[in-house]
């Protein structure tokens, strides 16, 4: 009770959203997309796959996997007037920037003939997400460093597609490693769907007003691009390449542990997993594969083993449930890939696309749905008179 009114616990209970989608049990370390194990996942189906089980909720049949590809790979190209919106940025703009002013400008591109009480136009809108999340990832990339945009292919596999929009230059031909194809398209599934996570419930609040998709998922970029949320894997890279050595981990373990040092381990502890995050298992065991088979030495992994090691044999982390998370180990293998750390928090946004859209998607289907509107619990003034203030 807070002198002026009492709260019912239970109110709290009832905030939560019910949902199909995804189901993480944080204790045991279990995430599941549509009831399928995401270890599984990760290993046995590749990102569109993965796509559509979770705007569909089963997985396709070789003949619906095919129609949705097709209709995926046809639109990875966007309006040519929308190469304009980057040139307002300056080049040294960080990527999250861009991608998340242009993803709200598709609007004005592909939203008013659309009519989002109609399945068919949210299914329109889902696909042309997933589509041309990619392309306007990699042109923010290639906006940076100054390099043309590339264009999007349609005989490659969607992961091999934006590494040619990252990699390809106009001067010569580009061949997609079949390792780090597979290696992104982990990643893409890995990052896909996670429940009611800050950036996803944003999305869903934002689409309860019946806001079009494209600036509800621009406001799903602009929540993913915290460092408490997305903005963790490249906050985790930068802060491996500060320890440096694993003689310095004790310092900054110390510091982790030093409640007047805002400094925290990036890549550690969770809001729902108090256990390992499974995904984080899956990408330990992708780091290991994509270095040995691209026969990269990387420091920085024996670094965040040891960090891994140290921490989880320290009485603070262990009693507070502190373990790695999809963050911890995503950075190392996104650099042996060749992506820049400013170019992490977009390909998480991008892979986690399909998860706002499904979220989105199952909100505006539900005829029931309501307008969003967290109640408060007010702490402020009681009721006072101004008048009696303005006499003083
Ligand atoms: C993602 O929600 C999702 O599903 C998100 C996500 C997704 O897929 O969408 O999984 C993706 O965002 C993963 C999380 C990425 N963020 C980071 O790695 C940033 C570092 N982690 C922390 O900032 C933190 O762990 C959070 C933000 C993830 C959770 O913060 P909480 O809720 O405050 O953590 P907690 O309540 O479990 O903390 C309990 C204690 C606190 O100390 P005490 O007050 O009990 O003394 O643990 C401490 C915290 O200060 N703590 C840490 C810590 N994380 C929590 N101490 C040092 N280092 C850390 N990383």
């Amino acid at each position: 009770s807070h002198g002026y009114f009492t709260y019912d616990p239970g109110f709290m209970a009832t905030a939560s959203c019910q949902s199909n989608i995804t189901y993480i049990d944080g204790d045991n370390g279990i995430l599941l997309y549509r009831g399928y194990p995401i270890e599984q996942l990760a290993k046995s189906a590749n990102y569109l796959e993965v796509c559509y089980l979770l705007l569909y909720g089963e997985a396709p049949t070789a003949k619906q996997f095919e129609k949705f590809q097709h209709n995926i790979m046809r639109h990875t190209m966007v309006h040519e007037q929308l190469s304009s919106f980057f040139k307002g940025y300056r080049r040294d703009a960080h990527p999250m920037a861009i991608v998340c002013g242009v993803i709200a400008g598709l609007s004005a591109f592909y939203h008013d003939p659309m009519d989002i009480t109609d399945q068919s136009h949210r299914e329109i809108a889902a696909h042309r997400m997933i589509a041309k999340l990619p392309t306007i990832a990699a042109m923010a990339y290639k906006y940076s460093i100054g390099q043309p945009f590339v264009y999007p292919r349609n005989d490659v596999s969607y992961a091999g597609n934006f590494l040619q929009m990252m990699f390809a230059v106009p001067c010569e031909d580009y061949k997609v490693n079949p390792i780090v194809e597979r290696a992104m398209d982990r990643i893409f599934t890995l990052h896909a769907d996670h429940e009611q996570n800050a950036s996803t419930s944003t999305v869903r609040l934002a689409g309860s007003s019946g806001a079009n998709p494209f600036a509800c998922i621009a406001a799903g970029i602009a929540s993913l691009w915290g460092p408490a949320h997305g903005g963790a894997n490249e906050a985790c890279l930068t802060m491996l390449e500060e320890i440096g050595s694993v003689d310095r981990i004790p310092e900054f373990i110390a510091r982790a542990k030093d409640k007047d040092d805002p400094f925290r381990l990036m890549g550690f502890g969770h809001r729902v997993y108090k256990n390992f995050d499974p995904r984080a298992t899956v990408m330990r065991e992708t780091c290991h594969e994509v270095l040995d088979d691209l026969k990269i030495e990387d420091p920085l992994l024996d670094v965040a083993m040891e960090l891994e090691r140290i921490a989880l044999s320290d009485p603070y982390f262990v009693d507070r449930q502190l373990y790695p998370n999809v963050d911890f180990y995503s950075g190392i293998v996104l650099k042996a890939v060749g992506i820049p750390s400013s170019m992490f928090t977009v390909i998480f946004a991008l892979s986690r696309t399909v998860g706002w859209m499904s979220h989105w998607n199952e909100m505006m289907s539900d005829s029931k749905q309501k307008i969003g509107r967290p109640r408060q619990l007010y702490t402020g003034a009681p009721e006072r008179d101004f008048h009696t203030q303005v006499e003083k």
